[in-house]
């Protein structure tokens, strides 16, 4: 019997944009990278990719397409490929020293319901805005130590590498309870963890190799787990109120969580939790010094600072993409989506969607509403929201009233990665009041 094929209607992506929302490289650059997204919401909405190298990939930038996938997670799942886009080289490198399975890391985003309910539902508590306001007098105490250290320094400085990298390791680090000695190895495994695509943040010994995006995660979290298993061992025997003792003495469907569980949650919180923030409370800095109506603004009226904290994390998207499987054939914006598809979920080109942002380009703390999609969406939306925000209002509420002026005093850099990242130097000149 003679085999009859469909012919092929799916909107393929041009090479040169399908490329650069693919490549890590692109992402140091906004203008090439948001200038790709533009594009494609203009054009080609939902498309595929074909990179060599690369699995084909639907490419999602509206932010109603993101949030639709985002909220149907039975239909469109983490877990049932890699989560985080890497290059087929380095996915068969994971599968050949992971049995098979390309879940490396046994945190949240590599699972799907019912187990992603019952393991987010062991911190989901600890995160919610309530309790999260309880800790702001600890964040506080920790955002001045901050910003007294930055204001030691002459006048001039790298607001990245010298202020805002810092404290919100030292929160997270803080409430999970690493003692403040071992936070330069903290900070160094997430920026080899997020920037294993970038040659100032890889490891010599694999910087060279054809897979060095999976070999870099390898021997990061081998690290990680190293430190964390001594660390939770601790809080078994010793429980305090710390967020590292809940996870260690947690208890999921009636049994203690697993070690790999356990670990992946350290892990994630451990890196998700300062990366993100410090580079969005750069980009609202650096927003500010492009359009500095909004520096007028909040300093004549502090008490737009929290308009000032959405607006940069809107505008920065430290997140750039988390991946997503269809379950079945299923339609989305008019386009059949077969079974196993992967869907690469495009945060920064969602939160710059013209048809909910005006001017969406630009930096405005008067954006009102301000619904941006930075956090995600649906069952998976960030857990650390509410800390991640009250830790940069609180930064900024200490050092606003500090600064009489602020200017760039070089070119701001950024990490190449499609994956977390954003600001990995901001030089500034400033003047103090
Ligand atoms: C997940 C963004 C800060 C912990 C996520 C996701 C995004 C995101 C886009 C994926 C959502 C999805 O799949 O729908 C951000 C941004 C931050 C930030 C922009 C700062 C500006 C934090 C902080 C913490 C944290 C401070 C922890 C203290 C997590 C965790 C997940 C997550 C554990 C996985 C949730 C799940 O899969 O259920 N975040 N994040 N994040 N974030 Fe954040």
């Amino acid at each position: 019997m003679a085999t009859t094929f469909e012919p092929d209607t799916r909107p393929m992506i041009p090479d040169d944009i399908a490329r650069i929302v693919v490549s890590p490289k692109s992402y140091t650059n906004d203008e090439v990278v948001y200038g790709a997204f533009k594009w494609l919401r203009e054009n080609m909405p939902l498309g595929v990719a074909e990179v060599p190298g690369y699995d084909p990939l639907w490419i999602v930038t509206k932010h109603a397409d993101i949030r639709e996938v985002e909220k149907n997670a039975k239909l469109f799942h983490n877990a049932d490929h890699n989560p985080v886009l890497n290059d087929q080289a380095s996915d068969a490198f994971t599968r050949e020293i992971n049995n098979g399975s390309l879940r490396i890391l046994s945190s949240l985003t590599y699972m799907d319901p019912p187990e992603h309910g019952s393991f987010r539902s062991v911190t989901s508590n600890w995160f919610l805005p309530g309790k999260i306001s309880k800790l702001e007098d600890q964040v506080r105490v920790l955002a001045r130590q901050s910003v007294e250290n930055l204001l030691s320094f002459d006048g001039e400085c790298d607001f990245v590498k010298d202020f805002a990298l810092h404290y919100p390791l030292r929160v997270i680090m803080t409430l999970f309870g690493v003692p403040p000695e071992d936070e330069p190895r903290m900070l160094k495994l997430t920026q080899e963890f997020f920037g294993v695509h970038d040659p100032e943040e890889q490891r010599p010994e694999i910087a060279a190799d054809p897979v060095v995006g999976a070999k870099m995660w390898a021997a990061t979290l081998e690290d990680f787990y190293g430190y964390f298993d001594k660390l939770s061992a601790a809080r078994r025997e010793q429980p305090n109120d710390d967020l590292l003792s809940l996870i260690a003495n947690s208890r999921v469907n009636g049994l203690p969580i697993p070690r790999a569980e356990a670990n992946g949650y350290y892990v994630a919180i451990a890196t998700a939790g300062h990366d993100t923030t410090s580079s969005s409370t750069a980009g609202g800095l650096h927003g500010m010094l492009l359009y500095p109506e909004n520096w007028d603004k909040v300093k004549a009226d502090p008490a737009m600072i929290p308009k000032l904290v959405d607006e940069a994390i809107r505008w920065t998207a430290p997140v750039k993409h988390f991946m997503r499987n269809a379950t079945e054939d299923t339609e989305l914006r008019g386009q059949t989506i077969r079974a196993m598809d992967r869907l690469m979920i495009c945060y920064p080109s969602g939160c710059r969607d013209e048809e909910v942002f005006a001017d969406a380009d630009r930096f405005d703390i008067t954006r009102s509403p301000n619904q941006h999609i930075a956090f995600g969406f649906g069952p998976h939306m960030c857990l650390g929201q509410h800390l991640a925000k009250l830790e940069m209002r609180v930064l900024y509420e200490e050092l606003l009233p500090h600064l009489k002026s602020v200017e760039l005093a070089g070119e701001p850099r950024l990490v190449e990665t499609n994956f977390v990242g954003g600001y990995k130097s901001l030089p500034i000149r400033f003047t103090k009041n």
